[in-house]
């Protein structure tokens, strides 16, 4: 069995916040972070916009575009670091799209390299245990998880959902040709949100008023992030993971048609691309639209790319994906 890609789908929050915006709440500028980083704007969730929701409609779009039924997706890998259901919202988007055939949903967790993990699982059921349709979704609202008066993370993230579905094919028309996937538990100190206990231990009586036990109730730190670690891991390990999966796939850098990369930061987007010789022309950028939207920021980028008709049947597209974790991994894809 091969595997190909058939539509894609993205959906963004209404509210846009821009760098003058946020320079109004912590000491920042337009002028530092659009040099920085490339970012200008970014949208985030408000009112009753959930992340599942986002994810839904991505997925619609993605149904669409490829002319399949509901009912005729038979996984959801719901690609998602910042779940609103700590036990997976996978279901959710099947219930949301309305399959009536309680098809399996889960929830993959990777940050930033979600939905390059989620493909690639994708290409596993297809190819492993048959598996016809699977919808890859990516999903992020890092909005939540960060610290609003931190200047030095609050400018990158920004909300959004992505999905691409997933078919069965011959293998002659496999479209997936090469990949490489990596972590690095070492580098999780540069880049987390981890649990955190809550101070005050309220403990729990039994029935004859003795103190039975301390339960340690907990939730997650804001993200805590060092940005030049960060930055100096992706530039190093994404070229090299790229020129894995070029190598896997039997092709070299020349044969990309397409560089698309996890919008993190336009700087590293670019330095990727110088080092792999791919000429700016060929490199897919949406950051400055939408910051950082962690494992939407693929195949949000993807799809717009599709829409505007900039990538096309056949088209090889080099993707990576990267972050906490560490984790990092790329494909060579035919559109
Ligand atoms: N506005 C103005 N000044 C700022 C800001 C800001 N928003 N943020 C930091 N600064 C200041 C710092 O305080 C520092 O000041 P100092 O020299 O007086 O100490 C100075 O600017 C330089 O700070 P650096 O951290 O060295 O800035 P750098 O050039 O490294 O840019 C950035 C920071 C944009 C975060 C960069 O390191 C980066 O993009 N790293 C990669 C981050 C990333 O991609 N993370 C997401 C991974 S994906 C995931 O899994 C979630």
């Amino acid at each position: 069995k091969g595997c190909k890609l058939v539509g894609c789908g993205s959906a963004v929050p209404k509210l846009s916040i821009s760098n003058d915006d946020l320079a109004q709440i912590v000491e920042t500028s337009d002028e530092w972070i659009s040099t920085r980083t490339g970012i200008h704007n970014r949208r985030i969730l408000s009112g009753d916009e959930t992340i599942t929701g986002l994810a839904i409609e991505a997925s619609k779009g993605a149904l669409q575009m490829a002319q399949v039924e509901p009912d005729d997706v038979d996984l959801i890998l719901m690609c998602t670091s910042t779940p609103e259901d700590i036990f997976g919202s996978g279901p959710q988007i099947s219930r949301g799209l309305g399959c009536k055939n309680n098809i399996l949903g889960l929830d993959i967790r990777a940050a930033c390299s979600g939905f390059l993990l989620g493909l690639l699982t994708a290409s596993g059921f297809i190819r492993a245990l048959g598996f016809q349709n699977v919808l890859v979704v990516g999903a992020d609202a890092l909005s939540k998880y960060v610290d609003w008066t931190d200047r030095g993370t609050c400018i990158l993230f920004g909300d959004a959902a992505g999905a691409l579905l997933v078919q069965a094919c011959d293998v002659e028309e496999d479209a997936l040709l090469g990949y490489d996937v990596h972590s690095d538990g070492d580098g999780y100190r540069h880049l987390n949100s981890c649990i955190k206990y809550n101070e005050k231990e309220e403990t729990i009586l039994n029935s004859n008023g003795a103190a039975s036990f301390p339960p340690r109730l907990a939730s997650y730190s804001c993200i805590q992030m060092n940005g030049q670690e960060v930055f100096r891991f992706a530039v190093r390990c994404v070229p090299q993971s790229l020129e894995t999966s070029l190598e896997r796939a039997a092709l070299t850098s020349a044969s990309v048609d397409w560089l698309l990369l996890h919008q993190a930061n336009q700087r590293i987007i670019d330095a990727v691309a110088t080092r792999l010789e791919i000429p700016r022309e060929k490199v897919i950028s949406n950051l400055a639209n939408y910051g950082n939207t962690s494992a939407a920021s693929i195949p949000l980028a993807l799809d717009e790319a599709v829409r505007c008709g900039k990538v096309k049947a056949g088209d090889i597209i080099g993707m990576a994906g990267f972050g906490a974790g560490l984790t990092w991994g790329s494909a060579i894809a035919r559109w």
